[in-house]
């Protein structure tokens, strides 16, 4: 069931890519039928915010980064710029493992720092799209001559235990996306990260930090609304892939933050009683006026906190910086 292509040889200089498949699309609309079910049907309903990211949310993610409330993506780019130049030196890495999306501004600012000690051999970057990474590994392949890619596609909840062995690894787990695992989850993945590591390798790890409520709120409740249009497309894919019948526009978006849970926590609300017909499950589901669809929980966090936890996973800090603000986080961790 694994496909793995040899290195191609097309262009002028010879292309270094191969890719990996772990997780066939098949795979994902039936994790999705699975999930739709248990989340639309029962209450409280709550849907993976992995559903989130089909093409036009990722388009929409990619604006939200972009707007003056949504800080995270430009604090831990500010950190990058500065401290790249130690992870590098201090990781020793000649392999550098990317989960998530691998195009963005910050690998290659990990790539060049990397690149710059002299040992970087390898990019492998992991993410559930095999077209997002097709794409990703040939452009990274070009405008880093001489470095192999290999792209692995996989779920980093499931397919971890795939990634390459060999060499001196940093895995990179950037953009706060860590903050979408509730702490059971995040505990799990933790340890799996640590199992997959060999002694010497290293986690870099962003993380958003708590601050002034009235940012964070800002920051997932926009006032162009584009975070709404985020959070509203995943109805769009439902309807697109169950057939469903969503009125997208009966749902409003806001997304408070759970001061016990420590989380912002995205939620649809359906504004009026409303059934759906979900014609892929053979089911309807019922809303009740003001009824809550969580889509997404967004973890922020104690800089300590997220060393402890890294420990308890068998991960010891050697490094962690802020931005000036100290609204991020990037903590660099080992396996000993
Ligand atoms: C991509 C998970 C890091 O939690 O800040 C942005 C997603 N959701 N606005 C985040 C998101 C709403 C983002 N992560």
């Amino acid at each position: 069931m694994n496909g793995m292509d040899a290195p191609q040889a097309d262009g002028p200089c010879r292309s270094l890519v191969s890719v990996e498949v772990h997780l066939h699309p098949d795979e994902a609309r039936h994790a999705l039928h699975a999930e739709a079910l248990t989340g639309l049907c029962h209450r409280p309903k709550e849907l993976s915010p992995k559903w989130l990211y089909d093409e036009r949310g990722s388009q929409l993610f990619d604006d939200i980064t972009r707007l003056p409330e949504y800080y995270p993506t430009r604090r831990e780019r500010e950190i990058l710029l500065e401290h790249a130049h130690e992870v590098a030196r201090l990781s020793g890495a000649d392999t550098l493992i990317e989960l998530g999306s691998g195009t963005s501004e910050k690998t290659r600012l990990l790539l060049g720092a990397l690149r710059r000690t002299g040992r970087l051999r390898r990019f492998i970057p992991f993410d559930v799209s095999e077209h997002f990474l097709r794409r990703a590994a040939a452009t990274l392949a070009r405008d880093y001559p001489g470095l192999r890619v290999h792209a692995v596609v996989g779920d980093f909840e499931r397919h971890l235990a795939y990634l390459p062995r060999e060499g001196r690894r940093l895995v990179a787990f950037l953009g706060g996306t860590i903050g979408n695992f509730k702490p059971a989850a995040r505990a799990r993945f933790f340890q799996e990260v640590a199992h997959s590591l060999a002694p010497g390798d290293g986690l870099l790890l962003g993380t958003d930090l708590i601050k002034d409520r009235s940012r964070l709120f800002a920051a997932y409740n926009d006032s162009a609304g584009v975070t709404a249009e985020f959070n509203r497309n995943v109805l769009h894919v439902l309807n697109r892939e169950l057939g469903a019948n969503f009125d997208v526009n009966a749902f409003a978006h806001l997304a408070p933050f759970d001061e016990e849970q420590g989380w912002i926590e995205m939620r649809l609300i359906s504004q009026r009683p409303q059934w759906v017909h979900l014609p892929a499950l053979r089911r309807s589901a019922h809303f009740d006026a003001g009824e809550v669809l969580r889509t997404e929980v967004s973890c922020k966090f104690r800089p300590q906190q997220v060393e402890s936890e890294l420990f308890a996973a068998g991960l010891h800090l050697a490094a962690g910086w802020t931005d000036r603000a100290r609204d991020f986080a990037l903590s660099l961790a080992f396996k000993p």
